[in-house]
């Protein structure tokens, strides 16, 4: 198969590559100056945002383009499912190449220390390796040398490390599915677990050919659990944000008074993420109140706790036992300081991450940006959990592609916006139905009737201060005006289009090309379960706990293997109201006999076969337009090919032609990990992908139990580094991957 042809336009920024942070950050400038002169401004920062605008010009320009178009093709063939039992190890169509990056323990800064396979280093160490469980990332592409372009050899790879396995996260592991005995636990193993969660920052370069790590990067960096943060936006300072304020010592966290609400330590539970047209990185936290819990008995959770699932025990961390700070009932509000999305500078080092308070307090899973044709700019965002909804986010001002600093607290100001998906048809198209955008304001009329600040979850002296309630309290403000209750939405992907085989850009809207997002649907086992009920209008109802009867937009009973939904902006504008939606596929066993259990409600119900056109698979999580209108899918379910996954095997990724809906399989994974975090460089030929949690729920007696990967597939990493396997000592580690073509052309690509 030969490779496309397509020039690759990249030109290292410095061959010696040992620029200081201040040369580099001063050629973003004269880039951007560059840009200015030439009067094509919208690129200027979008070079460091990683936004791919080499389609800009014909695109805002271009006649409407024939149904088909837009899409590049899917140049491989579907590989078949890897089947019990599972082998361990990542397989690609032929062709392919998979190399291993980046592994968990791998030192990232210059401080940075060898792993050490038997998982023996402390906090210390691990917070200059990569963390551990990584998940959503982004690449942020160095700009070339005096050009317009992206470097498509050398970049900013922004991380997620979602959550630890303590039984493998340490040498006397904490098996924290069985129970965590309290007699071996330390603050010192809670303060490497902390550590181990976070974001890494790597700089990552193509050299004679090898992808490696830049360890020695100044743009090297952790943030963990504990790093210091910033809280901004409508709800910073609001006294639910007021928690203790500790010092954070590798003994204990000792309590000092109290923050004004606008400070606070670390962002935890980082799935997925976004990124911003200014060139930063956003990290969404997820499963936040897994790290909470208290010893004060009796507990009686408050409403809001039961909202958002906080509870005596949390996950099994049990990090409240030895760290006040994740005590509840000795920390009440330190819980109100997570459960936001974090903006993070990559191009500073020192920059302090920052929460942004205006995109809601949920279980958030990712954050995809959209901008309009006039600069304007949104975000589309799920809420991870059976029956919570999909968001937007738009920012009342316009982002500034002329001066960076002018749009870096842009996120502080603008309008959040609850999903309803009606079943009100589109007339003229098939399957097709509308749906609206209503804002969370303190004016909304919700379905009592009354407006949000009359609510008595918000009720306060001013709108400012409703406004805030309506933000910490988000979950609430949605059953308040009767949001669509979702089958656990996951990531968000903005629809790409390409153009006579070269990248499209965010900004490719117009006719024949719809502003159109797409949103993985992962599962619900509580749709059409009974007794029937539904998330009641003033916010009581405990996280994941009523049964909602299928509707339209999540039709199936059980839903088992999750579906695929997608919308269009009204006018193709972020800021529409009303948008009309589908279901862009229904995940499932073309070969299952599997039948509905008795405890659900048979209505709806079409069984669990699905109607993919090609590879089968459930589960979807992770969701990606590459930059030539190809969508990938990567999936989260058991991974070990037995009961409901046996004729579908270990997780896998996908492609997706969003024209006919044909979906083929391009990779599967080793046992008990799930696939997540897919990114590629601006010219599309090396694409990372994250392999996550390998061999889970292996004990800390037996680490490797169900999966010793990635050593059981690679010797060396990418960079032809010794991957150590020593017998005894080895653990699965949660990786990212490049992989490329052999012929060097575009992944996925003709
Ligand atoms: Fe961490 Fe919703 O996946
Ligand atoms: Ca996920
Ligand atoms: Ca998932
Ligand atoms: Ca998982």
């Amino acid at each position: 198969m030969k490779g496309k042809q397509h020039p690759a336009n990249d030109v290292t920024i410095n061959p010696s590559g040992n620029e200081s942070i201040r040369e580099v950050l001063d050629r973003i400038d004269d880039t951007r100056r560059s840009f200015i002169k030439s009067g094509v401004g919208a690129s200027a920062l979008a070079a460091i945002g990683g936004i791919t605008v080499g389609g800009l010009v014909d695109t805002v320009e271009a006649a409407p383009i024939p149904a088909g178009a837009g899409f590049g093709g899917i140049g491989f063939e579907s590989i078949p499912p890897t089947l019990a039992p599972v082998v361990d190890k990542i397989t690609v169509p032929p062709g392919y190449k998979v190399e291993l990056l980046a592994a968990w323990g791998d030192p990232i800064t210059a401080m940075g220390q060898a792993w050490a396979e038997d998982a023996s280093q402390d906090a210390a160490a691990q917070e200059h390796q990569f963390g551990m469980h990584n998940d959503g990332m982004h690449f942020f592409a160095f700009p070339t040398a005096g050009g317009t372009g992206q470097s498509s050899e050398r970049g900013l790879l922004c991380v997620n490390h979602e959550y630890t396995h303590d039984a493998i996260l340490h040498s006397d592991g904490l098996d924290a599915t069985q129970g965590i005995a309290t007699s071996v636990l330390t603050i010192q193993k809670i303060r490497k677990g902390q550590a181990a969660h976070g974001v890494a920052v790597v700089e990552v370069r193509k050299t004679g050919g090898q992808w490696g790590v830049h360890k020695s990067s100044p743009f090297g960096r952790r943030i963990t659990g504990n790093t210091p943060v910033r809280i901004s936006g409508p709800a910073a300072g609001h006294p639910l944000m007021q928690a203790v304020k500790y010092s954070i010592t590798p003994t204990g966290s000792v309590a000092n008074g109290t923050t004004n609400g606008r400070e606070g330590f670390g962002t935890l539970n980082n799935c997925a993420h976004g990124f911003t047209p200014w060139g930063t990185y956003l990290t969404c936290e997820e499963n936040w109140n897994g790290y909470f819990g208290t010893t004060a008995a009796p507990f009686t959770a408050t409403k809001l706790e039961r909202r958002y699932g906080v509870n005596a025990g949390g996950f099994g961390y049990k990090w409240h036992v030895l760290d006040d700070r994740f005590d509840i009932r000795k920390s009440p509000n330190e819980q109100n300081n997570f459960g936001w999305v974090v903006e993070i500078d990559p191009f500073n080092p020192t920059s302090t991450p920052v929460k942004r308070t205006s995109m809601g307090r949920f279980k958030h899973e990712s954050a995809q940006v959209a901008v309009g044709p006039d600069y304007s700019v949104g975000f589309y965002m799920g809420d991870d959990e059976r029956n919570e909804y999909i968001y937007k986010f738009v920012c009342t001002n316009r982002w500034n592609p002329r001066n960076r600093a002018a749009n870096m607290n842009l996120l502080d100001d603008g309008i959040l916006y609850v999903a309803r998906f009606t079943s009100n048809a589109v007339a003229g198209k098939a399957n097709t139905f509308r749906g609206e955008w209503v804002a969370l304001e303190p004016g909304t009329i919700a379905l009592d009737g009354k407006p949000l600040r009359e609510n008595p979850e918000f009720a306060a002296a001013t709108d400012a201060e409703v406004k805030a309630l309506i933000l910490i309290k988000t979950r609430m403000a949605a059953d308040a005006v009767g949001a669509t209750m979702m089958d656990r939405p996951e990531w968000t992907a903005l629809r790409t289009y390409s153009f006579a085989g070269r990248p499209g850009s965010l900004y490719s809207y117009g006719p024949g090309m719809p502003l159109e997002v797409y949103c993985t649907l992962t599962n619900n086992s509580r749709r059409g379960n009974t007794p029937v009920s539904s998330n009641n209008p003033n916010g009581s109802t405990g996280a994941a706990s009523a049964n909602p009867p299928v509707d339209a937009a999540n039709p199936r009973p059980d839903n088992d293997y999750g579906h695929i939904i997608r919308w269009r902006e009204d006018g193709n504008s972020v800021r529409a109201l009303g948008f009309e939606w589908d279901i862009f596929v229904q995940c499932g066993d073309k070969l299952t006999t599997k039948t509905l259990g008795a405890s659900y409600t048979a209505a709806g119900h079409d069984g669990y076969v699905g109607n993919i056109n090609g590879a089968d698979f459930g589960a979807p999580d992770g969701l990606w337009f590459d930059h030539f209108g190809r969508m990938w899918i990567q999936t989260d379910q058991a991974g070990d090919a037995s009961g409901d996954w046996r004729n579908i095997g270990s997780n896998s990724m996908l492609c997706a032609d969003p024209n006919s809906k044909e979906i083929r399989r391009f990779l599967t994974s080793p046992r008990n990990c799930e696939v997540t975090g897919v990114v590629s460089t601006p010219d599309g030929r090396a694409l990372f992908c994250g392999i996550q949690h390998p061999g889970e729920d292996s004990l800390a007696s037996d680490p490797d139990q169900f999966s010793n990967w990635p050593q059981n597939q690679f010797t060396t990493n990418s960079a032809g580094q010794p991957v150590p396997n020593t017998p005894g000592k080895s653990r699965p580690r949660s990786s990212v991957v490049v992989i490329t073509r052999e012929d060097g052309g575009i992944v996925g690509g003709l």
